[in-house]
């Protein structure tokens, strides 16, 4: 059988649905940059059937060094892993997958695709003890984990459904607080950093009016939400001045692991791959 993947390296984002990722866009341009033999592809892939992509993984026959696994696969893959790293057992969640000596291998890369974004964009970021999160999801699990090991002292998970937050502070311990909503005002008192990891403002659906001035005058606004690039919550934050990131290099750096497991080389998100990826939006 004169299978292309029999020769070159290959990888896969798996997901369900899956047409609206743009990983494959981001992993071709690196691919086409470097000139390697190798492809990227999106597999649309039911939550029934994800045992048996894995094991076709695992055994080779489907020919892939390893690969991203999206929604709604993330929980799902960490237990299907043979090893999963410390990182994704203790979030619950992988994002990338690769095959080693007939084992699959999962960790978890959001993490460090939100400190990448900041420390990329906005360099001193991190010099503040006290940080507010929104939302109680998964994609928060990932922030406040990335927080605490940079060391942030007061991490402020606010969510409408209090008893996520309380879940995630219990699960996470110390330097982790939940609050309810109606807590925002007093909690974003003095905080350094703003992060919205909640759908609030996707395709720039109304959101409330953030008491944002309640922030350390030099605060950081942050966004995982990268549709539209500048979302509602970053339009409050640059009235009142504040320094603001969008969240779209949160997608790019976090693919970056990936492709340097599964390609052998370490990619750069440069301007132009941000652009390409902007025009696709
Ligand atoms: P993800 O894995 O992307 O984080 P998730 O686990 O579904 O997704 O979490 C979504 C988060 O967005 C939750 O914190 C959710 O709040 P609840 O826990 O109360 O559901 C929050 N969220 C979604 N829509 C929201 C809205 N309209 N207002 C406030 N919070 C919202």
């Amino acid at each position: 059988m004169s299978d292309s993947r029999e020769t070159g390296r290959h990888a896969f984002v798996v997901g369900y649905p899956i047409k609206h990722s743009r990983s494959p866009l981001i992993h071709g341009y690196w691919l086409k940059q470097f000139g390697i033999d190798g492809s990227y592809r999106a597999i649309e892939v039911s939550e029934a059937d994800l045992p048996t992509f894995i094991a076709n993984l695992r055994d080779g026959t489907a020919g892939y060094r390893g690969g991203n696994v999206t929604i709604p696969h993330k929980e799902q893959a960490v237990r299907l892993a043979d090893k999963p790293d410390a990182l994704s057992e203790e979030l619950g969640a992988a994002n990338t997958l690769w095959v080693e000596n007939g084992l699959v291998y999962s960790t978890n890369t959001d993490g460090l695709g939100f400190l990448a974004n900041l420390d990329e964009r906005r360099p001193g970021w991190d010099r503040c003890e006290k940080a507010v999160v929104l939302g109680a999801g998964g994609a928060s699990r990932a922030v406040i984990q990335a927080l605490r090991d940079r060391g942030f002292s007061e991490i402020h998970v606010v969510n409408r459904t209090v008893e996520r937050a309380q879940e995630l502070a219990d699960r996470f311990g110390r330097k982790v607080f939940a609050h309810p909503m109606e807590g925002l005002a007093e909690v974003l008192t003095g905080a350094g950093l703003f992060v919205n990891t909640t759908s609030l403002g996707m395709h720039g659906s109304p959101v409330p009016e953030f008491p944002l001035q309640r922030l350390a005058p030099d605060a950081t606004v942050t966004d995982l939400v990268y549709i539209p690039l500048v979302t509602p919550l970053l339009r409050q934050a640059e009235k009142h001045g504040f320094a603001t990131v969008d969240g779209l290099g949160m997608l790019l750096h976090q693919a970056v692991p990936g492709f340097e497991k599964w390609f052998g080389r370490r990619p750069e998100v440069t301007a132009e791959l941000r652009q390409l990826v902007i025009a696709d939006m």
